[in-house]
């Protein structure tokens, strides 16, 4: 019941037990969240419990060999490792290469362009992947690749996918059998393979860096640089340095670059709203220039058709689970009170796995009418953006729980976020996507043990009026006066 689709069943039990229940697997007991209320003030309210992460055999111990951001427990290492993480994640940060990000998004606009003529068959999902991989290798190791054919795009891009199809928050029963860790199986190959390729491919790179470092050669400034840099005053070790950077390529990459394929996936199927967005473009931004992060304010239905897609689509339903780090008596909550079948107080144990039941939260009926449709319009009053709707006081009114809560909420979100907003803007701008009709788009959602992005789809992009190339090459000349686009040796 939980190894496909365990949102689906963790719904069903949600609506038959309530917003806060346990299941146990093996010797380890879960608590399933599946309340805003309840999230927040176990999460962020007893954040001082509730952010210790579980040593998940397959994805911390063989796969992330206990390092990194993700997987290690709330501990001084963790604490050292997300400052590091957030000198390039911070909004400051992303501020100071905003312009990659709009490049990366403006060059995968030129090439959809450059391919997409004559009616051809587009997959978005490389171009995609692609734009999300090269800013995650600029903001990483200061390069990019030039092509979808470059070798890096396809290893980085099935890394990724290995990632999600290796783990997952329950899906592993070797996770919680402790004896059957000690037995050769193929999913622990397929987790000791993956942390191998991930050290080589990763790893190699910083070392690259490191020898140019070392020979006096100018490198770019980059996460790998900054790791070096510090790597004896914060005692950063090799693998440290390799599973760190990891975290930004797996987590930064399949995840944005998700949101934006289920983007050009479901829009095909709602003329209407891209109709709609359009209209608001071009009397927004006209169709001389590109939309930039600074009209997102004044477009306010492209803002919540973006915020929809995350609540009908997040791409990992059950996120990261946090694990408590004592035992705890919840008391303080009305929702809870009101379901029959929730015990008030509820006592959660020590060493229990924690899972935002996310799925849940974003269908509910009460707060999301007919949740199963599509409806950007819900939206439509809400001008935060998810980085601030966060961190609102009423937990019910934040937007959706796709990045996460608390202390180890996802520290890529304010990056994310921009880079979604420049795809998307300027998807809808530059073109009108839509259906082939003898290949009609599936939109079950890919079965991955953790990820969910769409199952591989084609469409066709029409430019939308005829100055569409110009603005493209005319905003890439800007970038290229600026010596961006050239490969770095
Ligand atoms: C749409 C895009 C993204 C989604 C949906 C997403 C989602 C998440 C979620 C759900 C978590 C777990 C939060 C929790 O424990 O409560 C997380 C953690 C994390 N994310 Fe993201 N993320 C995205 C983009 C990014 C990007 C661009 C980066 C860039 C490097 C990133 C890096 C990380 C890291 C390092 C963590 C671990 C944080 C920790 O354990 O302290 N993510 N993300």
């Amino acid at each position: 019941m939980l190894t496909h689709y365990p949102e689906l069943t963790l719904d069903r039990w949600a609506r038959k037990y309530g917003p806060l229940y346990s299941v146990r697997l093996g010797n380890q007991p879960f608590v399933i969240v599946s309340d805003p209320v309840i999230a927040k003030d176990l999460l962020v309210n007893n954040g001082a419990v509730f952010s210790d992460r579980k040593e998940m055999f397959i994805k911390s111990q063989t796969i992330f060999l206990g390092r990194g951001i993700t997987a290690t427990r709330y501990n001084d290492r963790w604490r050292k490792h997300r400052r590091i993480a957030t000198l390039w994640l911070n909004p400051k940060a992303v501020d100071r290469y905003a312009h990659v990000l709009d490049f990366e998004a403006t060059d995968m606009l030129k090439a959809l362009y450059d391919n997409s003529k004559k009616g051809a068959h587009i997959n978005p999902q490389t171009y995609a992947g692609r734009c999300s991989l090269n800013n995650m290798l600029t903001i990483a190791f200061g390069f990019r690749t030039a092509s979808i054919h470059e070798p890096i795009v396809a290893e980085a891009l099935r890394l990724s996918r290995e990632f999600m199809n290796t783990t997952g928050p329950m899906a592993n029963l070797v996770d919680f059998i402790p004896v059957l860790q000690k037995l050769p199986s193929p999913i622990k190959t397929r987790g000791q393979a993956l942390s191998r390729d991930l050290v080589a491919t990763y790893g190699g790179l910083i070392k690259d860096i490191d020898t140019k470092m070392k020979q006096g050669v100018p490198v770019a400034d980059c996460l790998a640089k900054t790791m070096l840099e510090m790597q004896e005053e914060e005692s950063l070790d090799d693998l440290d340095m390799a599973i760190l950077v990891s975290a930004f390529l797996i987590g930064g990459v399949e995840t944005t670059a998700s949101v934006m394929q289920w983007f050009t996936a479901l829009i095909p199927a709602y003329p209407h709203m891209q109709a709609r967005a359009q209209a608001e473009l071009d009397r927004v931004v006209g169709r001389t220039r590109l939309p930039t992060p600074a009209d997102e304010p004044h477009l306010p239905y492209c803002h919540a058709l973006i915020k929809e897609i995350e609540r009908r689509h997040n791409p990992f339903w059950l996120g990261t689970p946090h694990m408590a780090s004592e035992d705890f008596v919840y008391t303080n909550t009305n929702t809870a009170a009101d379901h029959p079948h929730t015990p008030t107080p509820a006592r959660i144990r020590k060493g229990s796995v924690v899972v935002l039941n996310t799925y849940s939260m974003h269908h509910d009926a009460s707060r999301w009418a007919d949740p199963l449709a599509f409806n950007p319009d819900r939206y439509l009053g809400d001008a935060t953006l998810s980085s601030a709707s966060a961190n609102l006081g009423d937990a019910r009114a934040r937007d959706h729980w796709m990045f996460g809560a608390g202390r180890r909420v996802c520290p890529g979100m304010w990056v994310a976020e921009r880079e979604i907003w420049l795809a998307v803007s300027r998807l809808l701008w530059a073109f009108d996507m839509v259906q082939i009709e003898d290949k009609p788009i599936d939109l079950n959602e890919y079965d991955g043990l953790s990820g969910r992005s769409p199952v591989p789809f084609e469409i066709v992009l029409r430019e939308r009026f005829g100055g569409v190339g110009e603005v493209i090459e005319r905003e890439l000349g800007g970038f290229a006066e600026m010596g961006m686009g050239v490969k770095a040796e």
